[in-house]
């Protein structure tokens, strides 16, 4: 939405004033940059904001789906599971604690978030590196057989 329109504005304001097109273009490409930059912000914390709350309960997770050493974040819950041992099943609330980012990779015991790579222990949810000013906040686990559930 403001993509279009911003680009549609560049547009008309090229064909109305030729000789000036050098500075018109620059300023509404500014203008236009700094609406994108409001848009992503407020588009980010939108999402984390309904994240800072807390993460959805999740249940019914099949334990085939949780790479063992891997894990997977529950997509819409703002939760990620892992599987650090074989059989052995950890959660998280998925959001970065630094931005609100929601993590991402699971390699190798460790959660990654993507935006400034910060990462956790996937086994206690501790912070390992980057700008996190703390760990994941652990969640309670609950095994059924094969199925996962969080609260
Ligand atoms: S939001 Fe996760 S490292 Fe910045």
């Amino acid at each position: 939405m403001g993509m279009s329109s911003g680009m549609s504005y560049r547009l008309a304001s090229g064909q109305d004033r030729q000789d000036e097109t050098g500075s018109t273009r620059r300023v509404v490409l500014g203008a236009a940059g700094v609406a994108a930059a409001a848009a992503a912000l407020a588009a980010c914390s939108t999402s984390s904001g309904g994240g800072d709350a807390t993460p959805s309960p999740v249940s019914g997770i099949p334990t085939s789906e949780i790479p063992l050493d891997g894990g997977k974040v529950i997509a819409g819950a703002r939760v990620v599971i892992t599987q650090p041992a074989e059989g052995t099943f950890k959660a998280f609330d998925a959001i970065c604690p630094h931005q609100g980012c929601e993590v991402t990779d699971i390699v190798d015991n460790v959660i990654r978030c993507p935006c400034h790579g910060s990462t956790f222990d996937a086994t206690t949810g501790e912070r390992i590196a980057g700008p996190a000013p703390r760990g994941l906040t652990t969640l309670p686990v609950t095994l059924t057989g094969s199925t996962i559930s969080v609260r």
